[in-house]
């Protein structure tokens, strides 16, 4: 054993939920954990990095050059880097407050995301318009639609018949299919489902935000910010294409040939619920529609929660229209974003959705061994 192994030595250590940012005002090192932060000088980031593994206040001491005796400055430095959260005390290499937990498997990219953006500081009402009020009615608005004037465009039926099946029916059946006979989808019904899955149902004044539309599914903001690209390969009386939807004037942009179902399988990590669906639609954000309104990097979340809202709205008309829906957040973004031709940056893809005739049902009723190795009950002394 060496002679610092003795209980009373102190041994300091950098969380791994500690990251620097290189700002305007200088480093900003922060715990986000914590949500401590604190602009510091270059030398800090050095102790911090040697910090990796446990040190003693000698080591650090003599890492940075200063003599080997520990000063009081040193030691109050030290000090006040732990409260900040920044450096912790212990003997053992620090695996983080998160280590153990549900978090650790998804690494510090979302543990970072989440803790970032918990507990944002909302306006009231009030507070937002003074504070944005006179300036975002001044700054010019992004678009709202999204049009490709050049492209060919098929005006979509107007019979926008939602099917008459009871509402109860619809949420007693709606669910996930992963497989859909040869039948081409109706165009009738294709139509139906746009419409009311993606377009406008009414519009509103919203005063500094000029006008803007609701629709059948909830969204941050009324802010409009999903777009949705259709890939087209068996629809009756449509040409197979991959088109953008235009929700103002409720018709298919055509913008190149489909998708091959080859294609679709490379895209969807060989899922033949998305490669072999007669229509598959990509959804995509223009992210200034949001973040015109939402400055805080909390409204990433709003994003990807609309994604969900437009998700499951989509799935509940295709089943009242007698189609089978499905889903997947596993595609390649940006193949996805460079076969339909946007940017990745300003528009990025964000779903893919299927639809198809359905086949059979295709979950099989429970068993009893997958009963026993299911929990359904956390135990009174299982970890919250
Ligand atoms: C965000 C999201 C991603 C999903 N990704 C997949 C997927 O990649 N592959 C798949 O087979 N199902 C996927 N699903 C479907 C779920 O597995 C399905 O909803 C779940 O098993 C419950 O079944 P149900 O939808 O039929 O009720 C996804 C669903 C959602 C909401």
């Amino acid at each position: 054993m060496g002679k610092q192994s003795n209980d009373d030595v102190a041994y300091w250590t950098t969380p791994p939920e500690v990251v620097a940012t290189w700002r305007t005002e200088g480093i900003a090192v922060e715990n986000y954990v914590t949500g401590s932060q604190q602009i510091v000088a270059a030398d800090v980031l050095n102790l911090l990095g040697f910090c990796h593994v446990p040190r003693t206040a000698e080591q650090i001491a003599e890492h940075l050059g200063l003599t080997s005796q520990v000063s009081d400055e040193l030691q109050g430095f030290i000090d006040e880097l732990n409260s900040a959260g920044l450096l912790t005390a212990s003997k053992d290499h620090n695996r983080g407050s998160l280590s153990g937990t549900a978090w650790e498997d998804w690494g510090p990219e979302a543990q970072y995301f989440h803790w970032t953006t918990k507990d944002a500081p909302y306006l009231e009402s009030d507070e937002t318009r003074e504070l944005y009020g006179d300036d975002l009615g001044a700054l010019e608005q992004p678009a709202l639609f999204k049009t490709y004037p050049e492209a060919p465009t098929i005006h979509l039926p107007r019979l926008l018949d939602l099917g008459a099946a009871p509402y109860g029916d619809v949420v007693r059946h709606r669910r996930t299919y992963r497989r859909f006979t040869e039948d081409a989808v109706g165009l009738e019904p294709l139509s139906a489902l746009l419409a009311w899955t993606f377009g406008p149902t009414r519009f509103i004044d919203a005063e500094v935000f000029g006008t803007l539309p609701f629709r059948a599914y909830a969204n941050a903001g009324a802010r409009s910010e999903v777009e949705t690209y259709v890939n087209v390969s068996r629809v009756e009386g449509l040409e197979a294409g991959l088109y953008h939807y235009n929700q103002l004037e409720h018709g298919l942009e055509y913008l190149a040939e489909s998708l091959t179902e080859e294609d679709l399988e490379y895209l969807s990590y060989h899922q033949p619920m998305v490669s072999k669906a007669p229509v598959v639609m990509f959804l995509s954000a223009k992210v200034q529609r949001l973040s015109h309104k939402y400055k805080h990097p909390r409204s990433l979340r709003a994003m990807y929660i609309d994604a969900g809202q437009v998700g499951q709205l989509f799935a509940m008309n295709s089943t009242a229209l007698g189609l089978g829906p499905t889903q997947t957040a596993a595609f390649r973004d940006t193949e996805i974003e460079h076969r339909i031709g946007i940017d990745g940056v300003n528009e990025t893809a964000v779903y893919c959705l299927g639809l198809g005739v359905p086949s059979t049902l295709d979950s099989a009723p429970t068993t009893l061994m997958a009963s026993r190795h299911t929990t359904l009950v956390e135990s009174d002394n299982a970890q919250a």
